[in-house]
């Protein structure tokens, strides 16, 4: 599409934002759909990131994402929020709305849409939530939005696991998420696990490595999911593959995410093939460069 005087506006603000895929997703799925909007990055300083959003809706622009580390700063410069996002505590996407901007968390909508997509139970079942930083919050928020019947948490750092898991439980008002520490996860009793590593560790370069590597663990996981996408095949989902279970890596939640607030930019479904051609672009922009 040619951009012109009614070409429409969505950004990303962060810090970096040099190296995000968002624009191939979003920039993909308005040439798909036919629609006349423009999808671009903004470096934002920390100490302007009411003024971009404020800049933002005195330009017009339609909708936002937002990433690290800005998810939480840019809640106090909003006019609503969805529940969701309120109750995890950070934002990814603005849409505009009047006067201002709502927040979305699509962070955990694009989790809970992989999930429905590789045909992965939620409701009744027993997950072990690896890592208790910022991607874990949206992961076990959605879980036990979902109605998962336990979640073992565990991280490096106890507290932070304790932590998390105290807010979950008063937020929904059941004992549905149990901390432990890393090494303790020898206490879980259950022999059908869904696992999701939301920690960094395995991340390219360095993809040899595993939070957790012990293969009495690996054992009872019928599911593994690795919120990182990059490699596409990550010690963890080898580990999960080797015992035999299913694996899948982040490229889909990322992909979702970016589905979920196009969506909301837009006020228009995505057909499910136009999803796949933004995921094959996705694919295209993440294979390993031959040569030189
Ligand atoms: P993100 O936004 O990607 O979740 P984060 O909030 O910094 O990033 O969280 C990083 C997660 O990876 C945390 O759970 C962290 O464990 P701690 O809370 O104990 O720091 C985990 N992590 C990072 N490096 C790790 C390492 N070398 N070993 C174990 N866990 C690690």
């Amino acid at each position: 599409m040619e951009i012109n005087g009614k070409t429409r506006l969505l950004g990303l603000m962060g810090n970096p934002v040099e190296h995000t895929l968002s624009p191939a997703i979003h920039n993909t799925l308005a040439e798909q759909m036919r629609l006349n909007v423009c999808y671009v990055p903004f470096l934002v300083e920390s100490e302007r990131v009411r003024a971009a959003v404020e800049g933002a809706y005195a330009l017009n622009v339609l909708g936002m994402n937002v990433t690290v580390p800005y998810k939480q700063a840019v809640m106090e410069a909003l006019t609503g929020l969805d529940p969701l996002a309120e109750q995890i505590g950070a934002v990814n996407t603005l849409v505009r709305e009047e006067g201002g901007y709502r927040g979305y968390n699509t962070d955990a909508l694009g989790f809970l849409r992989e999930l429905e997509q590789e045909n992965i139970r939620i409701e009744g079942e027993t997950a072990v939530v690896l890592g208790a930083g910022g991607a874990s919050r949206a992961v076990v928020f959605s879980l036990a939005k979902e109605g998962i019947r336990k979640i073992y948490l565990l991280n490096r750092s106890f507290a932070k696991a304790q932590e998390l898991s105290k807010e979950v439980n008063r937020c929904y008002e059941r004992e549905a998420v149990i901390p432990l520490a890393m090494e303790d996860y020898k206490k879980i009793e259950e022999e059908r696990i869904l696992a999701v590593q939301c920690t960094s560790v395995g991340l390219a370069p360095e993809s040899g490595r595993c939070v957790l590597t012990s293969e009495d663990f690996y054992r009872n996981v019928h599911t593994g999911v690795d919120l990182i996408y990059q490699p596409s095949e990550t010690m963890f989902m080898k580990l999960v593959r080797q015992q035999g279970g299913k694996a899948c890596n982040g490229l889909k939640m990322l992909l979702y995410q970016g589905v979920t607030a196009f969506e909301l930019f837009v006020g228009q479904k995505v057909p499910e093939e136009m999803s796949q051609i933004a995921y094959e672009r996705l694919c295209e922009l993440l294979k390993p460069q031959g040569g030189m």
